[in-house]
C-alpha cells in the first residue's frame, strides 16, 4: 500500500533551489516523506542531480551539463539564482543525494533524464550507484519519460518500483506499463482526463500527477482516482490535510 498523497517536486522547488541538498532539507522540514529529483549525465559520465540540459537557469555557469565535469560543476553557485541565502549550494552528485536523502529519512522517486544514446550510458550507471548506496527498496521508485530507459532498469532490477512518465498520455500506455511491470503512471496533471484516470486505476496502477501546484485544480480532479501529487509547494497541500 502506497499511502503518500503528496511528494516534493525537485525536492521542494518552491521553497528552496530545485534539485539541491537544501531543497531536500526543505522537503523534510515541510513534513514530506517522499521527494522527486532528476538525475542527469555530466561530463565524464558522472551522475548529477539536475533538470535542464544547460547550466544557465539554475547555476552561475553556462553551457551544456553533459559537457561539464563534476569538478567544474562543483565550482558553480546553484542557489543564488533562487535566493542569495542559498549561495553555498552546489549541484549534488547522485551519490551525495542518495546518502543525504537516507540521512533525512526520506523516500525517493528518482527521475532518469535522457537523450537518445545517452540511455546506455546513464541507466547502468544509475542502477550501479543505487545498488551500492541505497539501502531499502521499499522507499524507492524510478521514473522516466523514456520507455527504453525503464525497460533497461527493469532488466537490471526485477523488483524496483517503476513509474512511466507522460506529458500527454498516449493511446498505447497500457501496453507500455505492462512491458515494464510498472508500479505507476506519472502524468502531467494539466493534460489528464477523467476517462484516462479511470482506465489507469481500473488497470491497477497508481496514478501520480505532476506538477500539481493549484489546490483548487487538484481538488476538482482528485475524485478521478489520483493517488499522489508531485508538487513544488508541499506545505500548501500538507496544510490542506494531504497525508505525507
Ligand atoms: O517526475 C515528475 C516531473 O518531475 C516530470 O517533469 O520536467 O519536472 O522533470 P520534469
Ligand atoms: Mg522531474
Amino acid at each position: 500500500m502506497f499511502a503518500t498523497k503528496v511528494m516534493g517536486h525537485r525536492g521542494a522547488a518552491k521553497i528552496a533551489p530545485e534539485n539541491t541538498l537544501a531543497s531536500l532539507k526543505a522537503a523534510a522540514d515541510a513534513g514530506l516523506k517522499w521527494v522527486e529529483i532528476d538525475v542527469s549525465l555530466a561530463g565524464g559520465d558522472d551522475l548529477v542531480i539536475f533538470h535542464d540540459d544547460t547550466l544557465d537557469r539554475c547555476t552561475s555557469g553556462s553551457g551544456l551539463v553533459i559537457e561539464t565535469s563534476v569538478t567544474q560543476l562543483k565550482k558553480l553557485d546553484a542557489g543564488s539564482w533562487f535566493d542569495t541565502q542559498f549561495a553555498n549550494e552546489t549541484v549534488p552528485t547522485l551519490v551525495e543525494a542518495l546518502l543525504y536523502i537516507q540521512e533525512l529519512g526520506l523516500s525517493l522517486n528518482l527521475e532518469i533524464k535522457y537523450s537518445g544514446e545517452q540511455i546506455e550510458r546513464i541507466v547502468p550507471a544509475v542502477m550501479a550507484q543505487i545498488h551500492t548506496y541505497w539501502q531499502d527498496k521499499s522507499s524507492l521508485m524510478i521514473s522516466s519519460f523514456n520507455e527504453a530507459a525503464l525497460v533497461m532498469v527493469r532488466e537490471l532490477d526485477g523488483d524496483v518500483r517503476l513509474g512511466q512518465l507522460y506529458d500527454d498520455i498516449p493511446a498505447n500506455w497500457s501496453q507500455t506499463l505492462k512491458n515494464i511491470s510498472a508500479f505507476s503512471l506519472n502524468c502531467n496533471h494539466n493534460h489528464l482526463t477523467e476517462e484516462q484516470a479511470t482506465a489507469i486505476k481500473k488497470a491497477g496502477y497508481y496514478l501520480f500527477c505532476y506538477t500539481a501546484n493549484d489546490p483548487k485544480l487538484v481538488e476538482s480532479h482528485w475524485h478521478w482516482g489520483m493517488d499522489t501529487i508531485i508538487t513544488d509547494d508541499p506545505s500548501v497541500f500538507i496544510d490542506l490535510g494531504f497525508a505525507t
